[in-house]
Protein backbone atom coordinates (compact mmCIF):
# COMPACT_ATOMS: atom_id res chain seq x y z
CA UNK A 1 0.00 0.00 0.00
CA UNK A 2 1.37 3.25 -0.78
CA UNK A 3 -0.50 5.56 1.75
CA UNK A 4 -0.88 4.96 5.53
CA UNK A 5 -4.25 4.37 6.29
CA UNK A 6 -5.79 5.28 10.17
CA UNK A 7 -6.21 1.35 10.51
CA UNK A 8 -8.29 -0.45 14.11
CA UNK A 9 -6.97 -3.72 14.46
CA UNK A 10 -9.16 -6.40 15.92
CA UNK A 11 -7.60 -8.75 17.99
CA UNK A 12 -9.19 -12.06 17.23
CA UNK A 13 -10.50 -14.56 20.29
CA UNK A 14 -12.26 -16.97 17.80
CA UNK A 15 -15.40 -15.20 17.72
CA UNK A 16 -17.81 -16.42 14.85
CA UNK A 17 -18.80 -12.32 14.52
CA UNK A 18 -14.80 -11.45 14.65
CA UNK A 19 -14.37 -10.48 10.84
CA UNK A 20 -17.62 -9.10 10.91
CA UNK A 21 -16.30 -6.19 13.38
CA UNK A 22 -13.65 -5.43 10.61
CA UNK A 23 -16.31 -4.93 8.08
CA UNK A 24 -18.47 -2.61 10.24
CA UNK A 25 -15.07 -0.38 10.53
CA UNK A 26 -14.52 -0.91 6.44
CA UNK A 27 -18.08 0.59 6.10
CA UNK A 28 -16.95 3.65 7.87
CA UNK A 29 -13.86 3.98 5.03
CA UNK A 30 -11.44 3.41 7.77
CA UNK A 31 -8.83 0.35 7.14
CA UNK A 32 -8.59 -2.72 9.73
CA UNK A 33 -6.73 -5.56 10.26
CA UNK A 34 -7.47 -8.67 12.10
CA UNK A 35 -4.78 -10.12 14.19
CA UNK A 36 -3.74 -12.72 16.67
CA UNK A 37 -5.13 -12.33 20.01
CA UNK A 38 -1.95 -12.21 21.94
CA UNK A 39 -0.15 -9.84 19.43
CA UNK A 40 2.52 -8.21 21.55
CA UNK A 41 2.95 -4.20 22.19
CA UNK A 42 6.54 -4.34 19.93
CA UNK A 43 4.25 -6.16 17.38
CA UNK A 44 1.78 -3.14 17.04
CA UNK A 45 4.60 -1.12 17.34
CA UNK A 46 6.00 -3.10 13.86
CA UNK A 47 2.92 -2.58 12.05
CA UNK A 48 2.51 1.29 12.69
CA UNK A 49 5.56 0.97 10.03
CA UNK A 50 2.63 -0.01 7.84
CA UNK A 51 -0.39 1.46 9.29
CA UNK A 52 -1.59 4.39 11.43
CA UNK A 53 -3.01 2.11 14.09
CA UNK A 54 -5.52 4.63 15.91
CA UNK A 55 -7.21 1.69 18.06
CA UNK A 56 -7.41 -1.85 19.15
CA UNK A 57 -10.70 -4.04 19.17
CA UNK A 58 -10.76 -6.91 21.16
CA UNK A 59 -13.36 -9.49 19.65
CA UNK A 60 -15.79 -12.22 21.14
CA UNK A 61 -14.87 -15.69 21.64
CA UNK A 62 -16.57 -19.01 22.42
CA UNK A 63 -14.59 -19.61 25.14
CA UNK A 64 -14.87 -18.84 28.83
CA UNK A 65 -12.26 -16.34 30.52
CA UNK A 66 -12.81 -18.94 33.61
CA UNK A 67 -10.95 -21.95 31.74
CA UNK A 68 -7.27 -22.76 32.41
CA UNK A 69 -6.14 -22.60 28.60
CA UNK A 70 -8.21 -19.55 27.19
CA UNK A 71 -7.19 -17.38 24.81
CA UNK A 72 -5.26 -14.19 26.51
CA UNK A 73 -4.51 -10.69 25.84
CA UNK A 74 -0.08 -10.42 25.79
CA UNK A 75 0.46 -9.75 29.77
CA UNK A 76 1.42 -6.10 28.71
CA UNK A 77 -0.70 -5.22 26.07
CA UNK A 78 -2.75 -2.57 28.52
CA UNK A 79 0.58 -1.21 28.29
CA UNK A 80 0.16 0.27 25.09
CA UNK A 81 -0.59 3.66 24.30
CA UNK A 82 -3.66 3.22 22.51
CA UNK A 83 -7.76 3.37 22.65
CA UNK A 84 -8.64 -0.41 23.82
CA UNK A 85 -12.34 -1.45 23.31
CA UNK A 86 -12.87 -4.67 24.02
CA UNK A 87 -16.24 -6.46 23.35
CA UNK A 88 -18.08 -9.78 25.25
CA UNK A 89 -15.08 -12.21 25.58
CA UNK A 90 -12.92 -9.38 24.92
CA UNK A 91 -14.88 -7.00 27.62
CA UNK A 92 -14.25 -10.23 30.14
CA UNK A 93 -10.44 -10.22 29.41
CA UNK A 94 -10.15 -6.74 30.11
CA UNK A 95 -12.18 -7.00 34.28
CA UNK A 96 -10.04 -10.19 34.26
CA UNK A 97 -6.57 -8.67 33.42
CA UNK A 98 -7.44 -5.31 35.20
CA UNK A 99 -8.33 -6.84 38.26
CA UNK A 100 -11.91 -7.06 38.26
CA UNK A 101 -14.71 -9.92 39.04
CA UNK A 102 -15.46 -12.65 36.34
CA UNK A 103 -18.01 -15.22 37.19
CA UNK A 104 -19.69 -17.95 34.77
CA UNK A 105 -23.55 -16.77 34.33
CA UNK A 106 -25.71 -18.65 36.87
CA UNK A 107 -28.29 -17.81 33.15
CA UNK A 108 -26.78 -17.29 30.04
CA UNK A 109 -28.18 -14.03 28.31
CA UNK A 110 -28.69 -15.03 24.38
CA UNK A 111 -30.30 -13.03 22.21
CA UNK A 112 -32.04 -9.62 22.13
CA UNK A 113 -31.75 -7.57 25.71
CA UNK A 114 -32.48 -4.67 27.14
CA UNK A 115 -30.01 -2.63 28.56
CA UNK A 116 -29.64 -0.07 30.87
CA UNK A 117 -27.46 2.56 30.04
CA UNK A 118 -26.45 4.25 33.13
CA UNK A 119 -23.93 6.65 32.31
CA UNK A 120 -24.26 7.60 28.47
CA UNK A 121 -20.27 9.02 28.15
CA UNK A 122 -17.62 8.07 25.66
CA UNK A 123 -18.29 4.82 23.76
CA UNK A 124 -21.80 4.84 24.86
CA UNK A 125 -22.58 8.50 24.23
CA UNK A 126 -25.84 10.07 22.52
CA UNK A 127 -27.37 6.32 23.95
CA UNK A 128 -30.86 6.61 25.51
CA UNK A 129 -31.12 5.30 29.12
CA UNK A 130 -32.90 1.96 28.00
CA UNK A 131 -31.26 0.55 24.34
CA UNK A 132 -31.77 -2.84 22.49
CA UNK A 133 -28.51 -4.98 22.08
CA UNK A 134 -27.81 -8.45 21.63
CA UNK A 135 -25.83 -10.32 23.32
CA UNK A 136 -24.51 -14.10 23.72
CA UNK A 137 -22.54 -14.88 26.84
CA UNK A 138 -21.53 -17.39 29.69
CA UNK A 139 -19.38 -15.46 31.94
CA UNK A 140 -20.29 -12.17 33.73
CA UNK A 141 -18.52 -9.09 34.44
CA UNK A 142 -19.50 -9.02 38.32
CA UNK A 143 -17.67 -6.16 39.77
CA UNK A 144 -15.42 -3.81 37.60
CA UNK A 145 -11.18 -3.61 38.22
CA UNK A 146 -10.20 -0.71 40.16
CA UNK A 147 -9.36 2.43 38.25
CA UNK A 148 -12.66 1.31 36.07
CA UNK A 149 -16.41 2.34 36.13
CA UNK A 150 -19.32 0.50 35.17
CA UNK A 151 -21.49 2.22 32.69
CA UNK A 152 -24.17 0.42 31.93
CA UNK A 153 -26.11 -2.72 32.90
CA UNK A 154 -28.52 -5.75 32.54
CA UNK A 155 -31.09 -7.96 34.49
CA UNK A 156 -27.97 -10.26 34.31
CA UNK A 157 -25.00 -8.74 34.17
CA UNK A 158 -24.36 -6.29 36.80
CA UNK A 159 -21.07 -4.19 34.49
CA UNK A 160 -22.22 -4.65 31.18
CA UNK A 161 -20.11 -2.19 29.91
CA UNK A 162 -17.39 0.30 31.68
CA UNK A 163 -14.35 1.96 31.63
CA UNK A 164 -11.39 3.26 32.87
CA UNK A 165 -11.20 6.70 34.57
CA UNK A 166 -8.30 8.26 32.79
CA UNK A 167 -7.47 6.20 29.92
CA UNK A 168 -9.57 5.44 26.91
CA UNK A 169 -9.97 1.82 27.73
CA UNK A 170 -14.07 0.88 27.52
CA UNK A 171 -15.70 -2.80 27.34
CA UNK A 172 -19.33 -3.69 26.28
CA UNK A 173 -20.75 -7.07 27.09
CA UNK A 174 -22.72 -7.05 24.21
CA UNK A 175 -22.08 -7.11 20.34
CA UNK A 176 -22.34 -3.98 18.38
CA UNK A 177 -21.22 -5.36 15.10
CA UNK A 178 -24.27 -7.37 15.10
CA UNK A 179 -27.56 -5.96 13.22
CA UNK A 180 -29.91 -6.89 15.95
CA UNK A 181 -27.93 -4.27 18.35
CA UNK A 182 -30.04 -1.15 17.85
CA UNK A 183 -26.95 1.67 17.83
CA UNK A 184 -24.43 -0.78 17.37
CA UNK A 185 -22.73 1.55 14.04
CA UNK A 186 -23.24 3.99 16.53
CA UNK A 187 -21.22 2.60 19.15
CA UNK A 188 -18.67 1.32 16.76
CA UNK A 189 -18.44 5.43 15.33
CA UNK A 190 -18.27 6.74 18.92
CA UNK A 191 -14.99 4.59 19.22
CA UNK A 192 -13.37 4.67 16.04
CA UNK A 193 -14.08 8.63 15.18
CA UNK A 194 -14.45 10.27 18.95
CA UNK A 195 -12.30 7.68 20.97
CA UNK A 196 -9.79 6.90 18.57
CA UNK A 197 -9.81 10.28 16.47
CA UNK A 198 -9.57 8.18 13.12
CA UNK A 199 -9.35 9.72 9.60
CA UNK A 200 -11.71 7.80 7.24
CA UNK A 201 -9.43 7.67 4.44
CA UNK A 202 -9.74 3.99 2.74
CA UNK A 203 -11.99 3.05 -0.10
CA UNK A 204 -12.84 -0.14 -1.37
CA UNK A 205 -10.99 1.10 -4.42
CA UNK A 206 -7.82 0.77 -2.41
CA UNK A 207 -8.75 -3.04 -1.57
CA UNK A 208 -8.96 -3.90 -5.19
CA UNK A 209 -5.12 -2.04 -5.93
CA UNK A 210 -3.93 -4.18 -2.84
CA UNK A 211 -5.43 -7.64 -4.04
CA UNK A 212 -4.39 -6.83 -7.29
CA UNK A 213 -0.71 -6.41 -6.33
CA UNK A 214 -0.52 -9.49 -3.62
CA UNK A 215 -1.69 -11.70 -6.83
CA UNK A 216 1.35 -10.27 -9.15
CA UNK A 217 3.64 -10.59 -5.88
CA UNK A 218 2.24 -14.41 -5.01
CA UNK A 219 2.36 -15.31 -8.25
CA UNK A 220 5.29 -13.85 -9.54
CA UNK A 221 3.28 -13.02 -12.66
CA UNK A 222 3.73 -16.36 -13.34
CA UNK A 223 1.11 -18.73 -15.09
CA UNK A 224 -1.82 -19.18 -12.71
CA UNK A 225 -5.58 -21.09 -13.06
CA UNK A 226 -8.31 -19.82 -11.83
CA UNK A 227 -11.98 -21.75 -10.76
CA UNK A 228 -14.23 -19.54 -11.97
CA UNK A 229 -17.83 -21.12 -11.12
CA UNK A 230 -19.95 -18.13 -12.99
CA UNK A 231 -21.10 -17.62 -9.02
CA UNK A 232 -20.00 -13.09 -8.43
CA UNK A 233 -17.56 -14.61 -5.92
CA UNK A 234 -15.18 -16.50 -8.56
CA UNK A 235 -16.36 -13.91 -10.82
CA UNK A 236 -15.17 -10.94 -9.03
CA UNK A 237 -11.62 -12.79 -8.14
CA UNK A 238 -11.44 -13.34 -11.86
CA UNK A 239 -12.06 -10.32 -12.90
CA UNK A 240 -9.03 -8.71 -10.36
CA UNK A 241 -6.56 -11.22 -11.30
CA UNK A 242 -7.07 -10.69 -15.56
CA UNK A 243 -6.36 -7.01 -14.21
CA UNK A 244 -3.33 -8.24 -12.45
CA UNK A 245 -1.99 -11.23 -14.59
CA UNK A 246 -3.67 -11.12 -18.28
CA UNK A 247 -3.21 -13.63 -20.31
CA UNK A 248 -1.20 -15.61 -17.89
CA UNK A 249 -4.43 -16.38 -15.88
CA UNK A 250 -6.60 -19.11 -17.30
CA UNK A 251 -10.28 -19.47 -15.65
CA UNK A 252 -11.39 -23.28 -15.76
CA UNK A 253 -15.29 -23.60 -15.43
CA UNK A 254 -15.63 -27.09 -13.47
CA UNK A 255 -18.98 -28.39 -15.76
CA UNK A 256 -19.45 -31.41 -12.73
CA UNK A 257 -23.44 -32.21 -14.12
CA UNK A 258 -24.63 -30.11 -10.68
CA UNK A 259 -25.14 -26.73 -11.65
CA UNK A 260 -28.80 -25.12 -12.49
CA UNK A 261 -31.01 -25.98 -15.31
CA UNK A 262 -29.23 -23.65 -18.34
CA UNK A 263 -26.59 -22.67 -15.73
CA UNK A 264 -23.49 -23.87 -18.05
CA UNK A 265 -24.76 -22.29 -21.01
CA UNK A 266 -25.31 -18.87 -19.43
CA UNK A 267 -22.08 -18.90 -18.29
CA UNK A 268 -20.36 -19.89 -21.01
CA UNK A 269 -21.88 -17.55 -23.12
CA UNK A 270 -20.84 -14.42 -20.43
CA UNK A 271 -17.20 -15.51 -19.78
CA UNK A 272 -16.36 -16.03 -23.33
CA UNK A 273 -16.73 -12.30 -24.16
CA UNK A 274 -13.89 -11.97 -21.68
CA UNK A 275 -10.73 -10.98 -22.51
CA UNK A 276 -8.90 -14.50 -20.60
CA UNK A 277 -8.18 -17.87 -21.78
CA UNK A 278 -11.58 -19.63 -20.87
CA UNK A 279 -11.66 -23.53 -20.36
CA UNK A 280 -14.57 -25.74 -19.85
CA UNK A 281 -14.23 -29.00 -18.58
CA UNK A 282 -17.05 -31.45 -19.09
CA UNK A 283 -16.86 -34.25 -16.13
CA UNK A 284 -20.43 -35.01 -15.54
CA UNK A 285 -19.55 -38.20 -15.46
CA UNK A 286 -16.29 -38.61 -13.96
CA UNK A 287 -18.25 -36.60 -10.59
CA UNK A 288 -21.47 -38.51 -10.53
CA UNK A 289 -18.90 -42.08 -10.65
CA UNK A 290 -16.77 -40.64 -7.68
CA UNK A 291 -20.49 -39.77 -6.15
CA UNK A 292 -21.65 -42.89 -6.18
CA UNK A 293 -22.99 -44.67 -2.72
CA UNK A 294 -21.91 -41.96 -0.66
CA UNK A 295 -24.44 -40.54 1.70
CA UNK A 296 -22.40 -38.55 4.05
CA UNK A 297 -22.66 -34.57 3.70
CA UNK A 298 -19.36 -34.16 4.31
CA UNK A 299 -17.93 -37.19 2.65
CA UNK A 300 -19.42 -35.84 -0.67
CA UNK A 301 -17.93 -32.15 0.14
CA UNK A 302 -14.65 -33.24 0.20
CA UNK A 303 -14.24 -35.99 -2.60
CA UNK A 304 -16.11 -32.49 -4.75
CA UNK A 305 -13.67 -30.59 -2.98
CA UNK A 306 -10.13 -33.46 -4.41
CA UNK A 307 -12.10 -33.86 -7.21
CA UNK A 308 -12.16 -29.87 -8.48
CA UNK A 309 -8.34 -29.66 -7.45
CA UNK A 310 -7.44 -33.12 -9.43
CA UNK A 311 -9.24 -31.42 -12.60
CA UNK A 312 -7.70 -27.88 -11.70
CA UNK A 313 -4.45 -29.89 -11.65
CA UNK A 314 -4.65 -31.68 -15.11
CA UNK A 315 -5.20 -28.63 -16.65
CA UNK A 316 -2.50 -27.24 -15.16
CA UNK A 317 -0.38 -29.91 -16.07
CA UNK A 318 -1.25 -29.20 -19.51
CA UNK A 319 -1.01 -25.04 -19.76
CA UNK A 320 2.45 -25.23 -17.15
CA UNK A 321 0.30 -23.01 -14.28
CA UNK A 322 1.86 -22.92 -10.62
CA UNK A 323 -0.85 -21.61 -9.21
CA UNK A 324 -4.58 -21.72 -8.03
CA UNK A 325 -6.73 -19.06 -7.55
CA UNK A 326 -10.05 -19.17 -5.91
CA UNK A 327 -13.21 -16.79 -4.67
CA UNK A 328 -13.50 -18.13 -1.11
CA UNK A 329 -15.06 -15.39 1.01
CA UNK A 330 -14.70 -15.12 4.61
CA UNK A 331 -18.17 -16.93 6.07
CA UNK A 332 -16.65 -20.40 3.66
CA UNK A 333 -13.96 -20.03 5.78
CA UNK A 334 -15.35 -19.45 9.00
CA UNK A 335 -18.01 -22.20 8.81
CA UNK A 336 -15.68 -24.69 7.72
CA UNK A 337 -13.81 -23.86 10.91
CA UNK A 338 -10.26 -23.09 9.98
CA UNK A 339 -9.42 -20.63 12.88
CA UNK A 340 -8.28 -22.75 16.20
CA UNK A 341 -10.64 -21.13 18.69
CA UNK A 342 -13.87 -21.81 16.36
CA UNK A 343 -16.41 -24.93 15.65
CA UNK A 344 -16.59 -26.32 12.17
CA UNK A 345 -19.67 -26.28 11.08
CA UNK A 346 -19.20 -27.28 7.48
CA UNK A 347 -16.55 -28.07 4.71
CA UNK A 348 -16.88 -25.46 2.36
CA UNK A 349 -15.84 -27.02 -0.41
CA UNK A 350 -12.97 -24.52 -1.40
CA UNK A 351 -11.73 -24.75 1.89
CA UNK A 352 -11.57 -27.50 4.17
CA UNK A 353 -12.59 -29.68 1.12
CA UNK A 354 -9.26 -29.47 -0.04
CA UNK A 355 -7.07 -32.97 -0.06
CA UNK A 356 -3.96 -33.03 1.70
CA UNK A 357 -1.58 -33.30 -1.07
CA UNK A 358 -1.68 -30.70 -3.78
CA UNK A 359 0.51 -30.02 -6.62
CA UNK A 360 0.51 -25.95 -6.62
CA UNK A 361 3.31 -24.62 -5.05
CA UNK A 362 0.35 -21.84 -3.71
CA UNK A 363 -3.53 -21.32 -3.33
CA UNK A 364 -4.29 -17.66 -3.35
CA UNK A 365 -7.69 -16.60 -1.79
CA UNK A 366 -7.58 -12.93 -2.82
CA UNK A 367 -11.48 -12.19 -1.39
CA UNK A 368 -10.99 -14.29 2.17
CA UNK A 369 -11.45 -11.39 3.96
CA UNK A 370 -15.00 -10.30 2.51
CA UNK A 371 -18.41 -10.78 3.00
CA UNK A 372 -20.82 -11.25 0.20
CA UNK A 373 -22.14 -7.74 0.44
CA UNK A 374 -18.46 -6.36 -0.16
CA UNK A 375 -18.09 -8.71 -2.64
CA UNK A 376 -20.81 -7.38 -4.53
CA UNK A 377 -19.92 -4.05 -4.04
CA UNK A 378 -16.49 -4.33 -5.66
CA UNK A 379 -18.27 -6.24 -8.43
CA UNK A 380 -20.52 -3.04 -9.13
CA UNK A 381 -16.93 -1.09 -9.16
CA UNK A 382 -15.21 -3.27 -11.61
CA UNK A 383 -18.43 -2.93 -13.90
CA UNK A 384 -19.10 -6.76 -13.91
CA UNK A 385 -22.55 -7.53 -16.22
CA UNK A 386 -26.13 -6.89 -14.15
CA UNK A 387 -26.38 -10.41 -14.17
CA UNK A 388 -23.63 -11.92 -12.28
CA UNK A 389 -23.98 -8.89 -9.27
CA UNK A 390 -27.10 -10.07 -9.15
CA UNK A 391 -26.74 -13.83 -9.16
CA UNK A 392 -27.96 -15.77 -5.79
CA UNK A 393 -25.16 -17.72 -4.50
CA UNK A 394 -24.70 -20.82 -5.49
CA UNK A 395 -22.65 -23.65 -3.30
CA UNK A 396 -19.20 -24.57 -4.85
CA UNK A 397 -20.67 -28.88 -4.96
CA UNK A 398 -24.13 -27.32 -6.70
CA UNK A 399 -27.08 -29.72 -6.59
CA UNK A 400 -25.22 -32.16 -4.63
CA UNK A 401 -25.24 -30.40 -1.44
CA UNK A 402 -29.23 -30.04 -2.21
CA UNK A 403 -30.02 -33.37 -2.62
CA UNK A 404 -30.37 -35.73 0.09
CA UNK A 405 -28.89 -39.03 0.31
CA UNK A 406 -27.05 -40.58 -2.29
CA UNK A 407 -26.95 -38.75 -5.82
CA UNK A 408 -28.90 -40.36 -8.07
CA UNK A 409 -29.41 -38.76 -12.31
CA UNK A 410 -32.72 -38.92 -11.56
CA UNK A 411 -32.61 -37.13 -7.80
CA UNK A 412 -30.41 -34.47 -9.85
CA UNK A 413 -32.80 -34.17 -12.72
CA UNK A 414 -35.83 -33.94 -10.01
CA UNK A 415 -33.12 -30.93 -8.57
CA UNK A 416 -32.93 -28.96 -11.50
CA UNK A 417 -36.84 -28.92 -12.37
CA UNK A 418 -37.76 -28.03 -9.12
CA UNK A 419 -34.91 -25.33 -8.64
CA UNK A 420 -36.17 -24.06 -12.18
CA UNK A 421 -39.79 -23.87 -10.74
CA UNK A 422 -38.52 -22.25 -7.96
CA UNK A 423 -36.55 -19.85 -9.16
CA UNK A 424 -39.44 -19.23 -12.26
CA UNK A 425 -41.79 -18.39 -9.63
CA UNK A 426 -40.32 -16.31 -6.90
CA UNK A 427 -38.74 -13.95 -10.06
CA UNK A 428 -42.31 -13.25 -11.01
CA UNK A 429 -42.62 -11.11 -7.83
CA UNK A 430 -40.91 -7.98 -6.69
CA UNK A 431 -39.94 -8.87 -3.65
CA UNK A 432 -37.42 -11.47 -5.16
CA UNK A 433 -34.54 -9.12 -5.20
CA UNK A 434 -34.82 -8.60 -1.28
CA UNK A 435 -34.04 -12.71 -1.03
CA UNK A 436 -30.89 -13.89 -0.47
CA UNK A 437 -31.16 -17.44 -2.26
CA UNK A 438 -34.27 -19.55 -3.07
CA UNK A 439 -34.08 -23.44 -3.86
CA UNK A 440 -35.65 -26.27 -3.82
CA UNK A 441 -33.87 -29.43 -1.95
CA UNK A 442 -35.00 -33.28 -2.87
CA UNK A 443 -35.07 -34.88 0.51
CA UNK A 444 -34.56 -38.42 0.87
CA UNK A 445 -37.75 -38.99 2.58
CA UNK A 446 -40.46 -40.59 0.22
CA UNK A 447 -44.57 -39.92 0.82
CA UNK A 448 -47.78 -41.12 -0.26
CA UNK A 449 -49.71 -38.84 -2.46
CA UNK A 450 -52.93 -39.18 -5.18
CA UNK A 451 -52.21 -38.55 -8.65
CA UNK A 452 -55.34 -38.99 -11.06
CA UNK A 453 -57.17 -41.89 -8.96
CA UNK A 454 -54.19 -43.98 -8.73
CA UNK A 455 -52.00 -44.02 -5.43
CA UNK A 456 -48.70 -41.84 -5.61
CA UNK A 457 -45.62 -42.95 -3.87
CA UNK A 458 -42.98 -40.08 -4.44
CA UNK A 459 -40.49 -37.80 -3.26
CA UNK A 460 -40.78 -34.66 -0.79
CA UNK A 461 -39.30 -31.93 -2.26
CA UNK A 462 -38.55 -28.54 0.03
CA UNK A 463 -38.63 -25.27 -0.66
CA UNK A 464 -36.52 -23.24 1.04
CA UNK A 465 -36.45 -18.60 0.46
CA UNK A 466 -33.71 -16.92 2.51
CA UNK A 467 -33.56 -13.42 3.62
CA UNK A 468 -29.98 -12.30 4.49
CA UNK A 469 -27.67 -9.97 4.70
CA UNK A 470 -24.18 -11.97 4.65
CA UNK A 471 -25.00 -15.71 5.46
CA UNK A 472 -23.72 -15.92 9.14
CA UNK A 473 -27.40 -15.61 10.23
CA UNK A 474 -30.41 -15.49 8.27
CA UNK A 475 -34.32 -15.64 8.32
CA UNK A 476 -36.50 -17.84 6.26
CA UNK A 477 -38.46 -15.41 3.81
CA UNK A 478 -42.36 -15.13 4.88
CA UNK A 479 -43.28 -15.23 1.11
CA UNK A 480 -47.21 -14.81 0.68
CA UNK A 481 -49.26 -18.20 0.34
CA UNK A 482 -50.50 -17.62 -3.11
CA UNK A 483 -46.33 -18.29 -4.40
CA UNK A 484 -46.02 -21.34 -2.13
CA UNK A 485 -49.08 -22.28 -3.65
CA UNK A 486 -48.18 -21.77 -7.59
CA UNK A 487 -44.75 -23.50 -6.85
CA UNK A 488 -45.66 -27.12 -4.96
CA UNK A 489 -48.71 -27.25 -7.59
CA UNK A 490 -46.06 -27.23 -10.21
CA UNK A 491 -43.54 -29.40 -8.69
CA UNK A 492 -46.02 -31.98 -8.13
CA UNK A 493 -47.65 -31.51 -11.09
CA UNK A 494 -44.65 -31.17 -13.25
CA UNK A 495 -42.32 -33.34 -12.06
CA UNK A 496 -44.32 -36.71 -11.60
CA UNK A 497 -41.51 -38.66 -9.18
CA UNK A 498 -42.69 -36.10 -6.47
CA UNK A 499 -45.55 -36.07 -4.13
CA UNK A 500 -45.19 -33.63 -2.06
CA UNK A 501 -44.05 -30.07 -1.46
CA UNK A 502 -42.76 -28.71 2.06
CA UNK A 503 -41.52 -25.72 3.18
CA UNK A 504 -38.68 -24.70 5.20
CA UNK A 505 -39.16 -22.30 7.70
CA UNK A 506 -36.17 -22.72 10.24
CA UNK A 507 -33.69 -19.19 10.52
CA UNK A 508 -30.32 -19.86 10.36
CA UNK A 509 -28.64 -20.44 13.77
CA UNK A 510 -30.42 -23.07 14.28
CA UNK A 511 -30.41 -24.41 10.95
CA UNK A 512 -27.76 -23.73 8.20
CA UNK A 513 -28.81 -22.02 4.93
CA UNK A 514 -28.44 -25.21 2.41
CA UNK A 515 -29.65 -28.38 3.93
CA UNK A 516 -25.84 -30.41 4.04
P1 LIG B 1 -24.75 -22.40 4.89
O1 LIG B 1 -25.46 -23.59 4.34
O2 LIG B 1 -23.39 -22.74 5.44
O3 LIG B 1 -24.47 -21.46 3.65
O4 LIG B 1 -25.57 -21.60 5.85
C1 LIG B 1 -24.01 -20.14 3.72
C2 LIG B 1 -23.83 -19.63 2.31
O5 LIG B 1 -22.73 -20.29 1.68
C3 LIG B 1 -23.16 -21.02 0.53
N1 LIG B 1 -22.41 -22.28 0.56
C4 LIG B 1 -21.29 -22.53 -0.16
N2 LIG B 1 -20.61 -21.77 -1.04
N3 LIG B 1 -19.03 -23.52 -1.35
C5 LIG B 1 -19.49 -22.28 -1.64
O6 LIG B 1 -18.87 -21.60 -2.46
C6 LIG B 1 -19.65 -24.34 -0.48
O7 LIG B 1 -19.22 -25.46 -0.23
C7 LIG B 1 -20.85 -23.80 0.15
N4 LIG B 1 -21.72 -24.33 1.06
C8 LIG B 1 -22.67 -23.36 1.29
C9 LIG B 1 -24.65 -21.20 0.70
O8 LIG B 1 -25.31 -21.37 -0.55
C10 LIG B 1 -25.03 -19.92 1.43
O9 LIG B 1 -25.18 -18.83 0.56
Amino acid sequence: MTTKYDTILVLDFGGQYCHLIGRRIRENSIYSEIVPHDISPEEITALKEKFNVKGLILSGGPSSVCEPNAPKIHPRLLEVDLPILGLCYGHQLLAQAAGGIVEPATSKEYGITQVTVDKPIGVLEGLNYKEQVWMSHGDTVMVSPPDFESLAHTDSSPVAAFRHKTKPIYGIQWHPEVIHTEKGMFILQNFIFKICKAQANWQMEDLIEKMIKEIQTETENGNTIIGLSGGIDSSVATAIAAQALGDKLTAVFVDHGLMREGEPEAISETFQKFPINFIVANVQERFMNKLKGIIDPEKKRKVIGEEFIRVFEEIANKSGAEYLIQGTIYPDRIESGFKKNSDKIKSHHNVAGLPEKIKFKKILEPLRDLYKDEVRKVAIMLDLPKEIVNRQPFPGPGLAVRVIGELTDEKVRIAKKADKIVREEIENNDFAVNLWQYFAVVTDTKATGVKGDARAYGYVVAVRAMESREAMTASFAKIPYNVLEKISTRIANEIPQVTRVVYDVTHKPPATIEWE
